[in-house]
């Protein structure tokens, strides 16, 4: 792979572009720019055997426990399985609905008689990132009845700019979180409490009214004031960064309509069983598992670039980043060996055609091999004359950019400052159009790129234990910064909080 040209591939062989492209529903993959030939293609596609990517995968769809650390399946397909005969879930999809029908008919109303207009999602990570970037990307199909807002950061500012311009009486909170213990999610919820409180003169029966969850650990939601009723379930087998085909997606279905959530379920539904039942030559999520996979291997690519060539995508590399990096972010294999080989990049990016004018000169002629993903949609989300120019100068912005990381300059280019040296690789992904359908799709497909990689590099995509120091220690330090004693602590930490002690005095 190391020895070929990207442009010798394509003059060797006409037929390049129809080879190694691949269609799945709603969506085209088209690979062919890649460091890639049939022989390599061939040997990739036997590592799958080697790995007994078929086995594992039917234990990923047949509920096996393979997040093995913590004795869990991983059941987010389920939730987009039409035909489940879970009744968990058939009855949760129905209460989302009943209730997103009560507030666009204003049946549901705040403790002032007032129908709710605002809806503001408190939650972080898993609970935040999918249903937030879906909603940014389903931005044609909101619906006029309410806006639905975002506030993750435990930074005051997060809350405070959201509630600025909202009416109390008007506004209602969703606490989304699994364990609900989560510090961030908490905080803004006990503030968002006290603001409603303060609003309704103490009036208890006030938080009914405003605040629903959606948890794993009902009776904690209880216990923070929010009526059993108005609680919406999810389970174990959901993993965090796979919940937004859960409850954690009712803000998305608030925001758009249930049949917008329910076709963005139908969407992964069918890359679900493109997954399960297509020969792995074909699989869309296998290849792009196993081209990622041989750039990290074999070239030792750190970071992977996302660019969507769509503004409304503009969410989706910092939701792929959780998705992926909290999965696959790992250095221990499944029989608790240090990996002696390197797992996830490190994913990041922006939409086109932004980076053009930003991070793609290092794209282009830096010193790191960065494989990109590009994704576009032949057709507009708006529709009219003056549309169809914008989305021509994207569409064709978005295949120069994989042209020129391809060809490079041409030889007659001798300024060495002025040289691209291309032969860099790229996924050229198309949709017909950005709907709820094919963005299901979308996410489903790298949802199972990531299961691929984890069956590869033999390790737990399914749990986060990384994320867990950093929440400890944060815990010990709070009370420190008011007062006690500093001296168990490193120089560094001690100074910092010895200066923030300081700017509290002065
Ligand atoms: O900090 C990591 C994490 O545990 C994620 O995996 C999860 O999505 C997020 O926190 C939020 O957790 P919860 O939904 O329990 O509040």
């Amino acid at each position: 792979m190391k020895k070929l040209s990207l442009k010798d591939l394509f003059k060797n062989d006409p037929q390049r572009a129809e080879k190694f492209s691949v269609s799945a529903p709603h969506l085209f993959l088209d690979y062919s720019k890649n460091l890639i030939d049939q022989k390599a293609f061939k040997l990739l596609i036997t590592l799958t055997e080697k790995a007994h990517l078929k086995s594992a995968l039917e234990n990923l769809f047949t509920g096996k426990p393979i997040n093995f650390t913590e004795n869990r399946a991983v059941l987010h397909t389920e939730l987009r399985n039409p035909k489940t005969h879970n009744k968990e879930i058939l009855v949760t999809l129905d209460k989302m609905e009943t209730f997103c029908h009560n507030i666009f008919n204003k049946q549901w109303r705040g403790f002032s008689d007032k129908p709710i207009t605002d809806i503001v999602n408190l939650g972080i990570g898993g609970s935040d990132l999918g249903p937030r970037m879906v909603t940014r990307a389903l931005t044609p199909y909101l619906n006029d009845h309410v806006k639905v807002h975002y506030v993750s950061n435990i930074d005051g500012s997060d809350l405070y700019n959201t509630l600025k311009p909202l009416n109390p009486d008007t506004t209602l909170f969703i606490i989304a979180s699994k364990t609900f213990s989560t510090i961030e999610t908490l905080t803004n919820a006990k503030t968002a409490r006290a603001w409603m409180l303060e609003h309704f003169n103490n009036e208890q029966l006030a938080i009914e009214k405003h605040f629903i969850a959606i948890s794993a650990n009902p009776e904690r939601a209880v216990e923070f004031g929010i009526h059993p009723d108005n609680v919406f379930a999810f389970w174990d087998w959901v993993g965090g960064r796979f919940s937004l085909w859960s409850a954690i997606g009712l803000p998305i279905m608030l925001a758009t309509s249930p049949q917008h959530f329910r076709d963005l379920l139908a969407g992964a539904h069918e890359m679900d069983q493109h997954f399960r039942e297509t020969p792995f030559e074909k699989n869309m999520p296998v290849i792009v598992a196993l081209l990622s996979f041989s750039y990290i291997e074999v070239f030792h690519t750190q970071t992977q670039a996302i660019i969507p060539y769509d503004e409304n995508l503009k969410l989706f590399p910092a939701y792929l980043q959780q998705l992926e990096m909290e999965s696959n972010g790992k250095r221990v294999n499944k029989q608790g060996k240090i990996t002696d080989y390197p797992t996830a990049p490190v994913i990041w990016g922006d939409v086109g055609t932004n980076g053009q004018h930003a991070f793609h000169q290092l794209l282009h002629q830096g010193t790191l091999l960065i494989p990109v993903d590009f994704i576009i949609a032949l057709k507009s989300q708006q529709t009219g004359d003056i549309w169809k120019y914008h989305h021509d100068l994207l569409f064709s912005n978005c295949l120069a950019q994989s042209q020129a990381l391809m060809d490079g300059t041409p030889d007659s280019v001798t300024d060495p400052h002025k040289i691209i040296p291309g032969n860099k690789p790229s996924n050229m992904f198309i949709m017909e159009q950005l709907d709820p359908k094919t963005l299901g799709t979308l996410i489903a497909l790298y949802e199972h790129k990531v299961f691929v990689q984890g069956v590869l590099w033999n390790i737990n995509s399914f749990d986060q234990y990384g994320v867990e120091l950093g929440k400890q220690l944060a815990n010990k330090l709070t009370p420190l910064l008011g007062e006690g004693s500093l001296e168990h602590l490193d120089g560094s930490t001690k100074k910092l909080i010895e200066m923030y002690r300081n700017s509290l005095s002065s």
